[in-house]
C-alpha cells in the first residue's frame, strides 16, 4: 500500500481543523513592496503592504471612515494617509490624525484599520490573515540558510486556476514525459515506480528514485511544495545526470498563494551547492518559466476549477497519483476551507 491514511493524529493536532485564514501565506515578493502603500489580495480579501523603517506591515485594505482603498493614499515615515479624507494611520492601525477635527480634535476610539501579521522570509512577504496555526514552512533541513548553498527567487507567476490545482500540478510525477518531455522528463521513463507517501505534522512526504537521481518531496499545508534533488550533473552539463553527482543537491520550492478562488500567484525560489558560479538565470531561470508556461495552459483548464478533496470524485492510479491522493486527503482535514476548496 503506497498511501498511508492520514489521520488527525499522524496530521498534526495544530494544523488539523484549521481554516485557510489560519496559514501564513505568500503574498508578494520583497521587491514589489516598497514605502508607498500597494494592493494585493489574499483568499479573496484586499489587503495594502507597505514598508517603514521597522519592516513590512500589512493593512486590510479599507478605511474605516467610508471604506476606500488606503492602497490609494500615501506614506510618509510609514503613516499611511487616505486618499479619500486625509485620515492618518500608525503602524498599528491606528488613526492618528482626523483634518477635518483640526489639531487636538478628539479622535473617536474605534477609528483603526486591520492589521495582519506579516514578515518577510525567502524573498517574500508572507502574511497571516488570523492567528497562524503553524510555522511558515521550513525548507528540508533548512536548506535555504544552510552554509555553501545559494539560493534565489524569481518574481510570481500569476495563474487563473485555484491554488489547489496548481499544489497539487508542482508535485504531480506523471505529467513530467508528456507536458514537459522536452525540458524535465523522468528519466526512466513514464512509468510510475512504487514510492511510498507518509504523513508529517506539516503535511507530507515521499521519496522518489529516477535513474540515479533521488528525489524528495514535501508538501507542507496548504500550499506548498518542496522538491529536493540529489544527483544532478553540473549545470550546462548534456544529457542529464548519468551518476557519480551523489553530493550535488537541489531543492526548489513553489510557494501557491491563494489570491481567490480563481487566481493564484506563484512563487517560485530553488537553492543549490553546486553550479555555483552559473548565473541563476542560467541554472533554473529560464527553464522555469518555460515549464510553468506548459503547466498553466493544462492547469488553467481544469474542471472543476477546486480541486475535489473527496477521493470518489475524479479517478486515481493507486501508485502514480499516490502523493496526490495524500495531499487530498490532507486538504480534507481543513475547514472552514470556503470557496477556495469544496
Ligand atoms: S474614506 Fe478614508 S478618510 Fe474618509
Ligand atoms: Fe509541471
Amino acid at each position: 500500500m503506497s498511501v498511508q491514511p492520514i489521520t488527525s493524529r499522524s496530521f498534526g493536532d495544530q494544523i488539523a481543523g484549521a481554516s485557510l485564514a489560519e496559514f501564513w501565506h505568500p503574498v508578494a515578493h520583497v521587491s514589489e513592496v516598497g514605502d508607498q502603500p500597494t494592493a494585493f489580495s489574499l483568499l479573496g480579501e484586499r489587503i495594502v503592504l507597505l514598508r517603514d523603517a521597522d519592516g513590512v506591515v500589512a493593512f486590510q485594505d479599507l478605511c474605516i471612515h467610508r471604506g476606500v482603498a488606503l492602497s490609494l493614499g500615501s506614506a510618509e515615515g510609514g503613516v499611511l494617509t487616505c486618499a479619500y479624507h486625509g485620515w492618518k494611520y500608525d503602524r498599528t492601525g491606528a488613526c492618528v490624525h482626523i483634518p477635518q477635527l483640526g489639531e487636538g480634535g478628539a479622535i473617536p476610539r474605534k477609528a483603526r484599520i486591520r492589521k495582519y501579521q506579516a514578515v518577510e522570509k525567502y524573498g517574500l512577504v508572507w502574511v497571516a490573515l488570523e492567528e497562524p496555526r503553524c510555522d511558515i514552512p521550513s525548507w528540508p533541513e533548512d536548506m535555504w540558510e544552510a552554509p555553501g548553498v545559494h539560493g534565489h527567487s524569481i518574481l510570481p507567476k500569476e495563474w487563473r486556476a485555484n491554488a489547489g490545482r496548481a499544489t497539487e500540478n508542482a508535485a504531480d510525477l506523471s505529467h513530467l514525459n508528456f507536458v514537459h518531455r522536452d525540458l524535465i522528463p523522468l528519466q526512466d521513463g513514464p512509468v510510475i515506480h512504487e514510492h511510498v507517501v507518509e504523513p508529517t505534522e506539516y503535511g507530507l512526504r515521499s521519496m522518489y528514485r529516477d535513474g540515479p537521481v533521488s528525489w524528495e518531496w514535501q508538501i507542507h499545508a496548504p500550499f506548498t511544495v518542496f522538491a529536493k534533488k540529489s544527483g544532478l550533473a553540473p549545470a550546462g552539463e548534456a544529457g542529464g545526470s548519468t551518476g557519480g553527482f551523489e553530493q550535488n543537491v537541489m531543492c526548489w520550492a513553489a510557494f501557491h498563494s491563494p489570491v481567490d478562488e480563481h487566481l493564484t500567484r506563484i512563487f517560485y525560489a530553488s537553492c543549490r551547492n553546486y553550479s555555483l558560479d552559473v548565473p541563476d538565470a542560467e541554472y533554473d531561470g529560464k527553464l522555469v518559466g518555460l515549464v510553468f508556461d506548459q503547466d498553466q495552459v493544462i492547469v488553467e483548464s481544469q474542471r472543476p476549477e477546486h480541486i475535489p478533496v473527496e477521493l470518489r470524485e475524479e479517478l486515481h492510479l493507486k501508485v502514480p497519483d499516490a502523493i496526490a491522493l495524500g495531499y487530498r486527503q490532507l486538504l480534507s482535514r481543513l475547514s472552514r476551507v470556503g470557496p477556495y476548496l469544496p
